[in-house]
């Protein structure tokens, strides 16, 4: 059966203290809604139907770029009139035929393997996700009859004394077929003391219609927490970082502190790597074995080949390192940027859009943009690519073997040959020969008797 996943999203998380939508709100750099959207897409999900309300433009604009835009369908809720109201007003927008399962765009770290495992464990009946809570304060009350069948779910505002003190919960995560929810939604009331349409009111109907109804539990009850404040918001951040900082311990990463690492993205990793404290890894990045990062890094969308050692306070973006490179301290590596094996970019280097060759260094305070350099070469301290003009970008070209003394301004387009060598303070604005010295060098002078001033009286 196809599964239609609809995502509750029209809360107006009055508490975030916010103009942003709440579902907006980021967990590692993603929208909340995002999260669940991609939980959902990992379900293979055939359609997902997105219930908003407030700042719905926003939240749609957001969605317009997503790579699977054609499977959302949205549906505004003008008025909240309570979940099962909610899912009502997604229904046209459902298959008859299809498997419905409902989440919520403030629930962002629902998994896959608990949603897999309901769906599995539900198919003909109804599924419900519980959890037991300590403090059950809040939360819909599962209750059951003396065999232990659920029954039906009572709110906190509508429990009586003895039910407030059931400790399994509804974490209102739950599927069944679009034919069940056709048939029971309409019948709906709203006479409770919220005078909302609750959608927990579908289980006394399922029990009474002996529609079987399963229940399973998430492995952490982290999975099941939404987030109505920013506190909320902070704790669930830390908590996914949590969980994934522990995925790659798993996989093989040594972290000095598992409490100074930001996961925002996917991260590929081989055997044997060490991080320092404070990382942050977003994007794609695929870190290879024996990768040793110093304290203080940002590493996004970036290949890191094996053995590579990124030292203290190092920036590196959209960039490609081939094994056994060094990088800083305080290296900057701009997007475009191509390390070939064993090159070294050190301490306050900046790169960008340029191919640093086999064996080659750069190792100290210079600038090298729109640049292709070969093997073996040596960038002296204080190196400058002039690669722009005030209008066009330039290229500089240096080729194997070559040493640029230290303070050159390369001004591009330029090429400099193989071999070839830039005394210290060059200005060199047109191609260099192979195998020569070329500098552009002001006779030094030395004036005699020349004094000192003295202070006029
Ligand atoms: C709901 C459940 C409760 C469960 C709890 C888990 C009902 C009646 N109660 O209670 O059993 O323990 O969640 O957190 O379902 N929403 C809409 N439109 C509406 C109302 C709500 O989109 O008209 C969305 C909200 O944005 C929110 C979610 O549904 O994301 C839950 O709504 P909320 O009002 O917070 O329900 P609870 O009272 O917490
Ligand atoms: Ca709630």
């Amino acid at each position: 059966m196809a599964i239609n996943v609809v995502i509750l999203a029209a809360g107006k998380g009055t508490r975030m203290k916010s103009a942003k939508p709440k579902v907006l709100h980021k967990i590692a750099g993603l929208p909340m809604l995002e999260h669940v959207v991609r939980t959902a897409e990992s379900l293979e999900a055939r359609k997902i139907s997105i219930v908003f309300g407030h700042g719905g433009d926003q939240v749609k604009a957001y969605f317009k770029d997503h790579t699977n835009a054609e499977i959302i369908d949205w549906v505004e809720q003008k008025e909240q009139l309570g979940t099962g109201h909610a899912v009502h007003q997604a229904m046209p927008t459902v298959d008859v035929h299809d498997q419905v399962l409902i989440l919520y765009g403030d629930v962002p770290l629902i998994k896959q393997e608990t949603l897999m495992e309901l769906l599995e464990k539900s198919l003909g009946g109804v599924g419900l996700l519980t959890v037991e809570l300590s403090n059950p304060a809040g939360y819909g009350r599962i209750l059951r009859d003396d065999e232990g069948a659920v029954v039906g779910i009572v709110e906190q505002k509508d429990a009586s004394e003895k039910q407030l003190k059931i400790t399994e919960v509804n974490t209102g995560i739950l599927t069944m077929s679009a034919s069940l929810l056709n048939q029971w939604l309409p019948k709906l009331g709203n006479s409770n003391s919220q005078g909302e349409y609750y959608l927990t009111d579908l289980i006394a109907m399922a029990f009474e219609d002996g529609v079987e109804i399963f229940t399973s539990q998430p492995k952490d009850a982290v999975e099941v927490e939404g987030v109505n404040d920013r506190r909320q918001l902070a704790i669930i951040e830390r908590a996914y970082q949590r969980d994934a900082v522990e995925s790659l311990l798993k996989q093989g990463v040594s972290f000095t502190d598992i409490d100074r690492a930001d996961i925002r993205g996917k991260i590929e990793v081989g055997e044997d790597i060490e991080i320092d404290f404070n990382i942050l890894l977003e994007g794609n990045v695929s870190l290879g074995s024996g990768v040793n990062i110093g304290p203080n890094c940002c590493i996004k969308n970036s290949t890191i080949g094996d053995n590579v050692i990124i030292k203290a306070n190092s920036i590196i973006e959209d960039a490609l390192i081939a094994a056994n490179c060094e990088v800083g301290p305080f290296a900057r590596i701009r997007p475009g940027t191509e390390m070939a094996k064993g090159a070294k970019v050190g301490n306050f280097v900046e790169t960008k859009k340029s191919i640093i060759g086999e064996g080659s260094k750069v190792s100290h305070l210079t600038y090298i943009g729109d640049a292709i350099i070969g093997k073996n070469v040596n960038v002296g301290a204080g190196t400058i690519t002039c690669n722009y003009d005030g209008v066009n970008k330039s290229q500089t070209t240096i080729g194997d073997g070559a040493f640029i003394g230290s303070n050159s301004s390369l001004v591009a387009p330029v090429s400099i040959g193989p071999g070839a060598t830039i005394g210290a303070g060059s200005t060199i604005g047109k191609n260099t020969p192979d195998n020569k010295l070329t500098l552009t060098r002001s006779k030094q002078v030395t004036i005699e008797g020349w004094q000192r001033p003295t202070k006029k009286k």
